[in-house]
């Protein structure tokens, strides 16, 4: 098995033991921004150990198409890409002379939407046909509130979206009506370009990565806790300078994930997952696993790693086998921990007792709608799965055995039925495999790896 797979399917047979250490693709939504921020700033930054999957490269390629020069290396060792970007700054950022394709990346969409409103030309942001799905009212309401002119198919509901922006955009005072780190960071990134001071409320605390990233570069964020329910509002000046910097990213929490759950839920395991991104506000899988019993020793100090790289914390992590319990999570847990709750599903499948989870609707709108995909394929492969709208009751304790599964071209469901399959009896089909590339390219040759 290679680490990018082509194949219409791919079959995982049972490990007999799981054993190694894993150095992680660079955190997704870091090396995003990283990328995204190197643009706005003035001169040269470098990015070590950014994830190399297919969704940051279209962010890359978006970099290069707005007037960076974008380097990119790929390191053999650890799958990962170091960047060196050359930019004349925001200011010299120019018109497009094609679509800009984000390909299945939502936060590309996203977050450069935000970044065209305030420069003042027009652009259009496209992608495949999942992301041509992705719901994208929910940036288009705020942006043209700041002053952008923007436009999509569908009453303004889905991509591609047409953005004409303008210089300066009028500075607001905006709450997000969904929960999501992507809608509150293309409000942020349209601020930099705003008249005044813009603040973004959110009522449940999303990933705070651009909040910190942009600190990092010198641009004075405040975040102050509101509202009765862990909310926050962010705010920033208008006209403030992103500096070029160098940064590390650290590894990918969503995707240590699938590890972490697989060393719990198998009986003979023990992994060892090198420099985790654990920011609090994207550690909430770690936690979660925690309380439902799973053995993990977090290691944040070692001599050869600083404990907080580019403003985010890491740690080794090492899990081994578990005796997982049932949780019930709400809405909260589920923002906190939304590219996780696919392979959480699978944890909770084989935990004793049922694992409830409500307010899971924000997963309809990701790749797939991951509340149909996840229990249609653990689901094939034996679990006991109730959906009652956007609740899922996951009744554990089931004997997993192999079956076909479709990811539905989803990464995250890729990865959690290869999984299911290195404790399922017999053979696990993983339909559609190829979509890891989208976050882990290098997934299948880790999991060939660490099993024997
Ligand atoms: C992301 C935010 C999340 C997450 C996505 C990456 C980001 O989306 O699902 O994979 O980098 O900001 P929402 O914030 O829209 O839920």
């Amino acid at each position: 098995m290679t680490g990018v797979t082509s194949a219409p399917s791919l079959v995982v047979r049972p490990a007999a033991r799981l054993r190694g250490e894993l150095t992680l693709p660079g955190d997704k939504s870091i090396s995003h921004r990283a990328l995204m921020l190197a643009a706005l700033a003035a001169g040269r930054s470098r990015i070590e150990g950014a994830g190399d999957g297919a969704d940051v490269r279209s962010t890359a390629a978006i970099c290069a198409a707005l007037g960076a020069d974008v380097r990119r290396m790929v390191d053999d060792a650890t799958g990962n890409a170091s960047y060196v970007v050359a930019s004349p700054g925001i200011d010299g950022l120019g018109e497009p002379a094609a679509d800009l394709d984000c390909g299945n990346s939502g936060t590309s969409l996203r977050l450069f939407a935000g970044i065209l409103a305030g420069l003042p030309f027009r652009s259009v942001l496209d992608g495949d046909d999942s992301l041509r799905r992705r719901p994208v009212a929910r940036i288009i309401e705020p942006l043209r509130s700041m002053g952008a002119a923007l436009h999509a198919r569908s009453n303004d509901s889905l991509p591609p979206v047409t953005v004409v922006g303008r210089s300066p955009l009028h500075a607001v005072d905006v709450s997000t009506t969904v929960p999501s780190a992507q809608v509150k960071s293309a409000i942020l990134l349209a601020a930099l370009r705003a008249d005044g001071r813009t603040t973004v409320r959110e009522s449940v605390a999303t990933r705070d990565h651009t909040e910190r990233m942009l600190r990092a570069r010198g641009v004075s964020v405040e975040t102050v806790a509101d509202g009765p329910s862990g909310g926050a509002a962010i705010s920033l000046e208008g006209g403030s300078t992103v500096l070029a910097v160098s940064e590390r990213v650290p590894g990918d929490v969503s995707a240590a994930a699938f590890w972490l759950v697989a060393g719990a839920i198998h009986p003979d395991a023990e992994l060892t997952l090198r420099g985790v991104g654990v920011n609090p506000t994207r550690r909430a899988v770690i936690d979660i696993l925690v309380s439902m019993g799973a053995d993990l020793t977090e290691v944040v100090e070692r001599p050869d790693r600083p404990a907080v790289d580019g403003g985010e914390p890491t740690a080794d992590i090492t899990v081994r086998s578990s005796e997982l319990r049932a949780i019930d999570l709400g809405p909260r847990d589920v923002a906190a921990a939304i590219d996780e709750i696919p392979v959480l599903c699978l944890a909770a499948a084989l935990a004793d007792g049922t694992t409830r989870i409500r307010g899971a609707g924000e997963l309809r709108h990701k790749e797939s709608d991951r509340i149909a995909g996840i229990a249609a394929g653990l689901v094939a492969l034996g679990a006991r799965i109730d959906v009652d709208g956007d609740d899922l009751a996951v009744h554990g304790r089931a004997a997993l055995r192999g079956a076909p599964t479709d990811s539905l071209d989803d990464h995250r469901l890729a990865m959690t039925f290869a999984i299911a399959g290195l404790v399922a009896d017999g053979e696990t089909v993983v339909g559609r495999p190829g979509s890891a590339a989208i976050s882990y390219p290098g997934f299948f040759a880790d999991l060939e790896r660490v099993r024997s």
